[in-house]
């Protein structure tokens, strides 16, 4: 915090970009982060052509099922409503979400006298009135830790929407994403979040996409026979593939979309089956043993980790993001990018510093949905207070302190309402640590326009 501090990380800015710099750029002024998008023309990186769906990761997938599956061992062996497990479970995934920039909301409700939780996570941007949900159930049964009843579904639309923020996509339309609480006692969570949506905003719902069971250990393809348009983009999804689909029959209205449907809200989704037996016609077409349950695990202890078929869900995780880009009519790459990678120590309790990125060229004012991309290392980020300051000097908290967060580093994509912000002009990032121990420096940050 001491004036001689200050001038070394100014220095220190100072010459790590005058690497970055091509000759035109103004000084101070921040490189372009994509290839495609060079600082002195970024406009260049906006084109509504329509993006395909990213490939979602086996391996991010089967790291949820995993932290769902230590949730439970470390909570009595299952992660039902009312347990300590399912909150364990809530907590978890929204941190997830938080951290890649999404609105995040804990809807509470009771049940048979015990209090539940629904998740919500809304993806900043899109219409307001034409709302594309996909949703998953994160309760257990008692019984058991519920890794393919529900994780495989929970893990599946995780994994989809921290891919939405990988790709900071920009869709038409407006993304939510939502995990149920007690779905197990009778769809109580779903059916409570839709009972207490206003009308309104009950008409906004363009659809709602249901994934329950989606990594059954002998699975069967089975796609829901409901709204003509979403079950034909999932059929597409599997067409692509070479791999044979079925409609859906063990137990239409048993999981979260029936709450959804019975308003009258288009629904589709995905299912692997549960306790009914695999035919031998359909142990042809998509293998696996005739004659035994889809799940023979269902509603039981043995529903672990190891009761997860990854084809089944590698390729139904796809589906869901394929779904997502698709019928959400997903359509712009990023945008442009404003970034620095300059190095500011931040000095233990002390003052606040600033790191600046120069944005120009640009016409009017700032999005509502300001990306703001920090990457701040620092061994208990607990101590860091983190503000963007607009260049008129307006500032925006993008992160308040925090005693009991030991945790490292703040990695995490922000969005600003910046629309009463002209574009154009030096932005900062300000970082103050406000406790003493422990330090760290801002690594890079970036603006997303
Ligand atoms: N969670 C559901 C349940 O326990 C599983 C299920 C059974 C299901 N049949 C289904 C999910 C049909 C979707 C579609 O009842
Ligand atoms: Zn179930
Ligand atoms: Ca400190």
């Amino acid at each position: 915090m001491t004036h001689s501090a200050h001038r070394r990380t100014a220095a220190a800015a100072a010459l790590a970009l005058a690497g970055l710099l091509t000759a035109a750029v103004p000084a101070a002024t921040a490189a372009a982060a994509p290839a495609a998008a060079p600082a002195a023309a970024p406009s260049a990186a906006t084109s509504p052509a329509a993006l395909a769906a990213p490939d979602i990761p086996l391996a991010n997938v089967k790291a949820h099922l995993s932290e769902l599956q230590s949730i439970a061992t470390a909570n009595g062996g299952n992660r039902a409503h009312g347990r300590p497990g399912y909150k364990a479970s809530i907590d978890h995934v929204k941190a997830k979400l938080d951290a890649a920039g999404f609105t995040t909301t804990v809807q509470q409700f009771t049940s048979s006298g015990a209090t539940g939780y629904n998740l919500i996570a809304d993806w900043p941007g899109g219409d307001a009135n034409q709302v594309l949900m996909a949703g998953a159930h994160l309760d257990s049964v008692g019984s058991g830790p519920g890794i393919n009843d529900n994780g495989s579904g929970s893990a599946g639309v995780l994994e989809t929407a921290l891919a939405v923020s990988r790709a900071q996509l920009q869709p038409a339309k407006h993304l939510r994403f939502a995990w149920w609480g007690a779905e197990e006692l009778g769809l109580v969570g779903s059916k409570y979040y839709v009972n207490n949506l206003p009308a309104a905003d009950r008409s906004k719902i363009s659809g709602y996409l249901n994934f329950d069971m989606i990594g059954s250990p002998n699975p069967g393809y089975f796609v829901y026979d409901d709204d003509p348009t979403i079950e034909q983009t999932f059929k597409d999804y599997y067409a692509g593939l070479g791999v044979a689909t079925e409609i859906e029959t063990e137990g239409d209205g048993r999981s979260d979309h029936a709450s959804f449907k019975n308003v009258g809200i288009p629904v589709g989704g995905l299912f692997t089956g549960a306790s009914r037996t695999k035919s031998s016609a359909q142990a042809q077409k998509w293998g696996g043993t005739a004659g035994q349950a889809f799940d023979r695990c269902y509603h039981s202890s043995c529903d672990t980790t190891a009761n997860i078929n990854d084809t089944a869900i590698d390729r139904n995780s796809d589906a869901i993001a394929h779904a997502i880009w698709t019928l959400s009519a997903g359509t712009t790459v990023p945008g442009d990018v404003y970034e620095t990678t300059a190095d500011v120590a931040v000095p233990d309790n002390g003052a606040a510093v600033t790191s600046s990125v120069t944005v120009s060229g640009r016409s009017g004012n700032a999005p509502t949905t300001l990306r703001v991309g920090v990457d701040i290392k620092h061994t208990w980020r607990g101590d860091l207070v983190v503000d963007l300051l607009a260049p008129d000097g307006t500032s925006y908290r993008l992160k308040n302190s925090s005693s009991n967060d030991s945790a490292d580093n703040v990695v995490a994509t922000y969005t600003v309402n910046a629309s009463s912000e002209s574009a154009n002009g030096t932005w900062k990032l300000r970082v103050q640590d406000v406790a003493s121990q422990d330090t760290g420096y801002i690594d890079s940050w970036r603006l997303t326009f």
